[in-house]
């Protein structure tokens, strides 16, 4: 292939997936080679976790670079996932950065995962300044463009949807990633449980849904009276009704004329259907992420990176420290109108 444009190669370590982008300066996407964690049984269990990355993380650098036929020389940026995510995870990206940074005399910048998960939807759907509902397994974060930053204006205030949903897969023995599976169930079902809706102000709780939906599961009327593709209908219809209560309020608060659907859980066919309704009622323009590009994938980081890289150049190595707690609106953004 013969590419003219500058290349990144962003490195994606947060949580389970060790991933690797190339994507040029305009922001076409040369390749993207991905390696998940994928726990037999429980949660995310860091120690195992680092174990697969350190074991994989060169072979799938060397994937994404055979795929774009190119030589690690040709690459002109690395971009990293610094914060948020687990610590242990989050170092090795850091490290693997610092040192082709260094060996290859390119400039390297970190960048914050929820960022990019905005920053991906606006290249990929062609948005500009959208109302960003962002859902994950890690996050819950609905999110506008304001005073510089990407200003949060609900979220989460105890378990993330995605971490909800994989919890409840758990419990009824489906693995890891449930989303998919949970999504697959609810719709054989039309009938709607009641559960918990817990919307605190502009902010959402999930857990009184979780444990609520697992008593369903333990209850005498349990296979009698519904089924568990009921349970599912009702735990999905929930929660996606709180998303959606809190996005359109977001939307009216700050009047922007776009809606974009990002992160692991914008897969989900339901909550797609419930985000571009309000969207149409409000007059705003809906779009959801390419399902490539939804979950964790390092092009989101190489893009937001190229952005950062563009404004305000490559960070020295001193400021490329991991931040596992960093909120997305403690971060300027010196590439969009009016930030500093
Ligand atoms: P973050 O670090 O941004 O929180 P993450 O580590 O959770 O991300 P993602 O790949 O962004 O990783 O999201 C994974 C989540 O998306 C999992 O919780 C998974 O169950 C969920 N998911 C994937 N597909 C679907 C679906 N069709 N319906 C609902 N949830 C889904
Ligand atoms: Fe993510």
């Amino acid at each position: 292939m013969s590419i003219k444009n500058k290349l990144a190669l962003g490195i994606e370590s947060t949580a389970h997936t060790w991933s690797v982008g190339i994507i040029d300066f305009s922001g076409n996407v040369i390749s993207l080679a991905n390696d998940m964690f994928i726990p037999k049984k429980g949660g995310l269990h860091p120690v195992l976790v680092r174990e697969q990355h350190l074991n994989n993380f060169m072979g799938v650098i060397n994937k994404a670079l055979s795929e774009a036929s190119i030589s690690i020389r040709d690459i002109d940026l690395i971009a990293f996932s610094k914060s948020p995510g687990l610590g242990p995870i989050l170092k090795i990206g850091a490290q693997v950065s610092r040192l082709l940074s260094q060996l290859l005399k390119i400039p390297i910048v970190a960048v914050n995962h929820c960022i990019a998960h905005i920053e991906i939807g606006r290249l990929m759907c062609e948005i500009e300044d959208p109302l960003t509902l962002y859902v994950s397994g890690g996050n819950t974060i609905i999110s506008a463009y304001e005073s510089g930053r990407y200003q949060i204006f609900g979220e989460t205030l105890d378990i993330p949807i995605g971490n909800l949903i994989d919890s409840f897969a758990r419990d009824i023995g489906m693995p890891h990633p449930g989303g998919p599976k949970v999504e697959k169930l609810a719709k054989d079902s039309s009938k709607y449980l009641s559960l918990p809706y817990v919307v605190k102000g502009m902010d959402l709780s999930f857990s009184g849904l979780y444990t609520a939906a697992k008593r369903l599961l333990e209850s005498k009327d349990y296979n009698k009276k519904y089924d568990l593709s009921d349970v599912a209908n009702s735990l999905q219809e929930t929660a996606f009704a709180m998303l959606t209560e809190v996005t359109e309020r977001a939307l009216a608060h700050t009047g922007k004329k776009e809606v974009l659907l990002t992160g692991g859980v914008a897969a989900n066919k339901r909550l797609q259907e419930m985000i571009k309704y309000i969207s149409n009622e409000h007059g705003a323009r809906y779009e959801v992420v390419p399902l490539k590009y939804s979950g964790d994938n390092g092009a989101m980081i190489g893009w937001t990176g190229v952005l950062r890289y563009k404004a305000t150049g490559g960070n020295i190595i001193s400021d490329t420290q991991i931040n596992p707690k960093e909120r997305m609106d403690q971060i300027s953004i010196p590439w969009r109108k009016g930030g500093a």
